[in-house]
């Protein structure tokens, strides 16, 4: 688990992508708008929002995009992620997420969200992932 400064140094660097992105979602069926940062080993900051279709099941949430965007860059192990949503309350980020985000976790890494409020969760993957699918 991370030090609480190096959560406020995370919450620093990663809140201001996180927003911006969110600004970018694509939501108009939901009307939930989802922005992510994620910073990799490597010390890269990768940003996604979610991008919603007309069938809905094709929705790809903000935190894959982030993931997906990071590995397309050439980034597989990743050390955080910081997410906001117009959600009052904090959101942890779904089971597709979790899933995707433990295939380039390393050990562990730690998951922040922030809600609409201020309110700010912190989580590790592993808490939230215990059990991940791992093919090898
Ligand atoms: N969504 C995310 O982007 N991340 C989450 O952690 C939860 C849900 C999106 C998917 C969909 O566009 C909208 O939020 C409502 O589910």
């Amino acid at each position: 688990m991370e030090s609480r400064q190096n959560i406020e140094e995370l919450v620093d660097r990663l809140l201001p992508a996180a927003q911006e992105a969110q600004r970018r979602a694509y939501a108009p069926y939901s009307e939930f708008h989802v922005g992510a940062a994620l910073l990799t080993d490597g010390g890269k900051v990768f940003a996604g929002c979610n991008v919603e279709n007309a069938s809905y099941g094709l929705t790809v949430c903000a935190e894959r995009v982030a993931a997906f965007k990071a590995v397309c860059e050439g980034e597989r192990v990743f050390r955080a992620i910081l997410l906001v949503s117009d959600s009052e309350e904090p959101v942890p980020p779904c089971g597709a997420c979790l899933q995707v985000l433990a295939e380039f976790s390393g050990e562990d890494m730690t998951v922040i969200s922030i809600g609409k409020g201020g309110e700010k969760a912190v989580y590790s993957l592993r808490e939230l992932m215990p059990r991940a699918f791992k093919f090898r």
